[in-house]
């Protein structure tokens, strides 16, 4: 039995090794047009930006802080893809270049999903504990989000 044991502890090591080097995600920022961001296009109170930044932005921008766990498989897997997926749905670094439909259609997104407590993700509160939302930071978010999306809305026309 404790050869068995012993056997399967060096397997696992094996394997976890090896898997550091199967697959290494990319996690070099693109890089950000400082007059496409959010930030740039739309001026967003001082609370709502400190939300978004610290809730938000590491999976919807060119920002992402990656944590040292980030670079070890096959968690960097995942949070590789958590980003990359991330970013395809909304990018705040990439704001402006959105058509002004989408950037409405966006706004509407934030606030249906911060409403609904789908965002940020459930395994990013885990290891974020700071970037959960209080029920008046989530009111606060999603009506601003709102306004955005009819003020959008109105001049798409
Ligand atoms: C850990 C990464 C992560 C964080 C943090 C995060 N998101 Fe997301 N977000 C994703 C991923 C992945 C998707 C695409 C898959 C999905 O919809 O679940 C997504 C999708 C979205 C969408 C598009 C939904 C749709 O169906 O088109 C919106 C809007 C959104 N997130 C808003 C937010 C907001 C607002 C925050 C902060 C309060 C946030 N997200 C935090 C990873 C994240």
């Amino acid at each position: 039995m404790k050869t068995f044991l012993k056997a399967a502890v060096v397997l696992a090591l094996v394997v976890f090794v090896a898997m550091q080097f199967i697959h290494r995600p990319d996690r070099t920022n693109p890089s950000e047009d400082p007059s496409l961001t959010l930030t740039s296009r739309i001026t967003v109170p001082e609370d709502v930006r400190a939300m978004l930044d610290r809730a938000c932005a590491d999976c919807h921008s060119n920002r992402t802080r990656w944590p040292w766990y980030s670079a070890v498989a096959p968690v960097s897997w995942l949070v590789a893809d958590d980003v990359e997926e991330g970013r395809e749905h909304l990018n705040f670094s990439e704001w402006g270049a959105y058509s002004r439909k989408r950037q409405a259609s966006r706004m509407e997104m934030i606030a249906t999903v911060v409403d609904k407590g789908e965002m940020p993700m459930k395994s990013y509160l885990l290891v974020h504990p700071d970037a959960e939302l209080s029920e008046a930071d989530k009111d606060l978010l999603c009506s601003w989000a709102e306004d955005q999306s009819d003020s959008l809305m109105n001049s798409v026309e």
